[in-house]
């Protein structure tokens, strides 16, 4: 039997991306090294890296109309992405990011424009066949309609047969309090560096120790912190650490925390150890550090 997709679900937007040599002053006028669109979104950049990785993936989301939306779509479809479950909105705007890209230091300024694309729904995801699919990924988003979306998911889990099981992982990415209650819910949840600093930590390994106790009984919690690497605690109580795998010249991190959970889930869905997958989700990371875009990272 072919092996079953993971499913990613949230937002995809267009990245217009322009790469600098210096970030630049305030009401100046200068040449940028070079200029690329990108289709970005932290769901959307994970599902890139798993299918980079060599998994079967889907989308599930909400998609604008027109010629920026067909170049999402088209770069989706490069990547052998499934569409099944992309819902088209002709009457709403693509999200867009401009994001300065700094190629001497790595760092990545990002200005988001606000957008009336709906975010998906428990009633939507009601649609899908769960049976299909052997992980489900959320990027914390309308917490509220997700954590319907996450007990669905655990109510097929008490009466399919075990052969038909999903997992499910949930990332709480933006420092706000509505998104926490996500903690509660999914088989492995990672937590940003900018949501543990919000809660009051100042590491990872800090982080992962006083919030362990939010995450359902078994579950694993991840918290991935830039070139400190990553910390994670599993069902054993364990501290797992690794250290990060820096690329001789660090030259874009944009989308490094997408590609860290994409190698991680990747890893664990192919029933790998915590530390192996936490290793594993650094080094992949690491390589896409040293590289703009992700190509180049398998
Ligand atoms: N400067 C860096 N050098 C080496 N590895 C890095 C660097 N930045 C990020 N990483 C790797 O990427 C992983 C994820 O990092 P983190 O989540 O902090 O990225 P981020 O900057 O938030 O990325 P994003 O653009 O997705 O927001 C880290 O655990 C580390 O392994
Ligand atoms: C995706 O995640 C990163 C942090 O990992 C964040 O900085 C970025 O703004 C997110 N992108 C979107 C479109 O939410
Ligand atoms: C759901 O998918 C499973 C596995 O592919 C299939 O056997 C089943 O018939 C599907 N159910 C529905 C309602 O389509
Ligand atoms: C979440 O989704 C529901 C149903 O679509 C909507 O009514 C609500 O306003 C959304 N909340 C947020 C914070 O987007
Ligand atoms: C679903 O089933 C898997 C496999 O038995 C289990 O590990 C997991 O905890 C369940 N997930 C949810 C969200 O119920």
């Amino acid at each position: 039997m072919a092996e079953k997709p993971i499913l990613c679900v949230g937002l995809v937007c267009l990245d217009i991306i322009s790469v600098v040599d210096r970030y630049p002053q305030e009401d100046t006028d200068t040449r940028c090294l070079s200029q690329r669109w990108q289709r970005g979104g932290n769901a959307s950049n994970t599902c890139t890296v798993l299918a980079l990785l060599g998994a079967p993936c889907a989308f599930m989301g909400s998609l604008a109309t027109g010629s920026a939306a067909d170049f999402v779509r088209d770069d989706f479809r490069h990547y052998r992405v499934d569409l099944t479950h992309l819902a088209m909105h002709p009457a709403c705007a693509l999200p867009t990011s401009v994001v300065i890209s700094n190629s001497t230091s790595g760092t990545r300024t990002i200005l988001h424009a606000a957008s009336n694309l709906p975010d998906v729904t428990a009633a939507d995801f009601d649609q899908v066949n769960l049976s299909q699919y052997k992980w489900i990924h959320w990027e914390g988003r309308n917490a509220s309609e997700q954590v319907k979306m996450l007990q669905r998911v655990e109510e097929h889990n008490r009466t399919c047969p075990a052969s038909q099981r999903v997992a499910t992982s949930v990332e709480v990415e933006k420092p706000r309090p509505d998104l926490y209650q996500l903690f509660g819910y999914g088989d492995v949840v990672f937590v940003s560096k900018d949501v543990a600093k919000d809660l009051g930590f100042s590491s990872a390994p800090e982080a992962v120790k006083g919030l362990y106790g939010r995450v359902k009984p078994g579950a694993t919690l991840i918290c991935a912190w830039a070139e400190c690497g990553a910390d994670a605690m599993g069902a054993d109580g364990q501290l797992v650490h690794s250290d990060a795998f820096s690329p001789d010249t660090v030259v874009d991190t944009l989308g490094a925390g997408d590609t860290f959970n994409a190698a991680v889930i990747f890893a664990l869905s192919r029933g790998r150890p915590l530390p192996d997958a936490v290793s594993y989700g650094c080094q992949v990371a690491g390589r896409k550090c040293g590289v703009h875009g992700y190509d180049g990272i398998v």
